[in-house]
């Protein structure tokens, strides 16, 4: 996918006003310089949620929560994030970038007709649902009411072979619409026919409520497969979606679970008895973009599986798609079923409350995984134990960083007694003293980053007068790229400035940097900024002095030699410490 470059993403947000953006959603306070709020992101009492509009970002002191108009926009709304571009830059006037766009003007317009060939075809269907006795009944069977029945739209692809063909194909440029939206099938002469045929119609809604594909099931049994899935169009990717989430996303302002089911009739199902945040995957695997999608919808994913052999596959499948996306405060949960059952017969029998009972026994992802690793594994020798701690290790190390990861790898040192950080393990015992960075230094880099996030302009005054490139400490890296970001854009705010690092890792701790209260003014930041950037010099030189010392004299070149001398001259305490 292309990318959209950076200077525009920036002019989007300098263009943007996120007290805005974010009022039009949530009813905000002033409170001094800042707006405050109660999170819309958790349920809280008083309002710890505050927007800034110098800083052109938000934060929640109860939650963390916390971004650009860009982020609230992908969490609020749960866009995407070429969509919450999209949805700024219309408010804004902007055009995003040809080009780079994932689809250009013509390709746009080419969309905005699948998507209303789709709609045109969901509603064809429906309204044979309302025409045909035998599938209303299969429906009533199922009961499945006419309230889910609107909310899934869900509808009847009548028999014979060309109902929609004729009724919707009326002209060539449609013909091809239907066909590319994947609702025709050709045979071997090249006959185009209707591709669903006597089958109850389960629109599948992307994630801004539009229908992309559909599933269609029979209505007896052997009558060809069970379900016929759309096959993958421009639209349709099945590895991405996720169906029953934009239903989900209606019923919640908030959702604070969500339950991975297997079938189109479980979600229907679960959400007929009041369990409303299930969702399916299309007949497939969950992938790590189901992954991602899950997590940025709700903190909690229940994922529910046969009791079988395949749903246990299943689920190790899940749980491999999870693993890296497993950042503090998510949690994933493995539920599997007795055999013969799946949600839509066991929430039949037993009702929402016993299934949600069900949820809560359900297996969370640390004992499934340590079930599932140490599976013919005997650990009560000591080759047993290696095995377990060469299998586990490098699916370990795909947990991002964070307590989650570090009590995982803990138990796993429990039960091999090979180190993860445990004290007595021989791994520590043998792994190398890691460099001790003086607290001192690396808070000096951080006041430093602190203040250029929450006045960049204030970066002016260190690019042009001093020079530390090159030491190493940690964060200097950092801070040396966010002065370049400033010197491209003196303009910027702190929230486009924070957007640069949306995807990377350093992006949590910049954004606690940014909310922090500093004391002082601008004019007292400046000052310390300085100071910071003498000190920091002053470092580099002694550095360099270290690592020219670190060789006998008799190694240096003349050039090296000429270049201590000077630097010890200039540096004269660091010749004390020569030994
Ligand atoms: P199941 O065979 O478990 O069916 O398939 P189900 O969901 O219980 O269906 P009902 O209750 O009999 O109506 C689970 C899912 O696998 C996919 C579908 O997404 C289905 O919902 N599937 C199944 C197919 O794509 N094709 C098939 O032929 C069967
Ligand atoms: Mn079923």
């Amino acid at each position: 996918m292309a990318r959209i470059p950076d200077a525009f993403i920036d002019d989007l947000l300098a263009r943007t006003d996120i007290v805005e953006v974010i009022s039009g959603r949530v009813p905000l306070k002033r409170q001094g310089k800042e707006y405050s709020a109660r999170c819309p992101f958790h349920d809280e009492r008083s309002a710890s949620f505050t927007v800034s509009p110098t800083k052109q970002f938000y934060h929640c002191f109860g939650c963390g929560a916390h971004g650009t108009a860009i982020s609230f926009l992908m969490n609020y709304d749960r866009l995407e994030f070429l969509d919450a571009v999209d949805e700024l830059a219309k408010r804004a006037g902007m055009e995003v970038p040809r080009d780079t766009q994932q689809r250009n003007a013509a390709q746009q317009d080419d969309s905005r007709d699948l998507y209303a060939a789709l709609d045109a075809a969901t509603r064809f269907f429906q309204k044979h649902l309302e025409g045909n006795a035998k599938a209303r009944e299969y429906l009533d069977g199922r009961g499945v009411d006419a309230d889910n029945r609107a909310r899934f739209s869900i509808g009847y692809a009548p028999d014979g072979y060309s109902a929609l063909k004729d009724a919707l194909g009326t002209d060539e440029r449609r013909m091809k619409l239907l066909d590319r939206a994947g609702l025709f099938s050709k045979n071997d002469r090249g006959h185009v026919y209707d591709k669903f045929r006597d089958r109850v119609m389960f629109p599948i809604f992307d994630r801004r409520g539009r229908v992309i594909a559909f599933g269609g099931r029979v209505l007896e049994k052997d009558d060809g497969p069970k379900y016929l899935n759309s096959p993958e169009t421009a639209l349709f990717h099945k590895g991405r979606e996720l169906y029953g989430l934009w239903q989900v996303r209606q019923a919640h302002q908030k959702i604070e679970r969500l339950i991975v089911v297997e079938g189109y009739m479980d979600v229907v199902s679960l959400f007929q008895f009041g369990v409303t945040q299930a969702v399916a995957t299309l007949g497939t695997a969950t992938t790590p973009e189901h992954a991602e999608l899950l997590f940025r919808n709700a903190p909690d994913v229940y994922f529910c599986f046969d009791g079988d052999n395949a749903g246990r596959k299943a689920g190790w499948r899940a749980l491999e798609s999870v693993l890296p996306r497993m950042k503090d405060g998510r949690q994933a949960f493995f539920l599997f079923l007795p055999d013969g059952e799946d949600p839509d017969t066991i929430v039949r029998k037993e009702g929402a409350e016993a299934f949600d009972a069900r949820l809560k026994q359900a297996t969370p992802l640390s004992q499934f995984f340590f079930d599932e690793m140490s599976k013919e594994i005997n650990l009560n020798t000591l080759d047993g134990r290696a095995r377990l701690a060469e299998r586990a290790r490098p699916m370990l190390a795909q947990i991002p960083d964070g307590a989650f990861g570090d009590l995982m790898r803990q138990q796993l040192a429990r039960m091999t007694g090979v180190g993860a950080g445990a004290s007595n393990s021989p791994a520590a015992v043998a792994a190398p003293p890691r460099p001790v960075t003086p607290t001192h230094k690396r808070s000096l880099v951080r006041s430093a980053i602190a203040i250029l996030l929450q006045q960049p302009s204030l970066a002016a005054g260190i690019e042009n007068h001093h020079d530390f490139a090159g030491l190493r400490l940690p964060g200097v890296e950092l801070l040396l790229e966010l002065i370049e970001l400033v010197r491209q854009r003196p303009e910027i705010t702190t929230g486009a400035l924070l957007e640069h690092y949306a995807e990377r890792e350093e992006q949590a701790a910049l954004h606690k940097l940014a909310a922090q209260e500093l004391p002082g003014d601008a004019q007292i930041w400046a000052q310390e900024l300085h100071d910071v950037a003498v000190q920091l010099e002053e470092q580099l030189v002694q550095q360099r002095i270290e690592e020219l010392k670190s060789k006998p004299w008799s190694e240096l070149d003349p050039v090296a030699r000429f270049e201590l001398r000077e630097l010890l001259k200039a540096a004269p305490g660091a010749t004390r410490k020569r030994t």
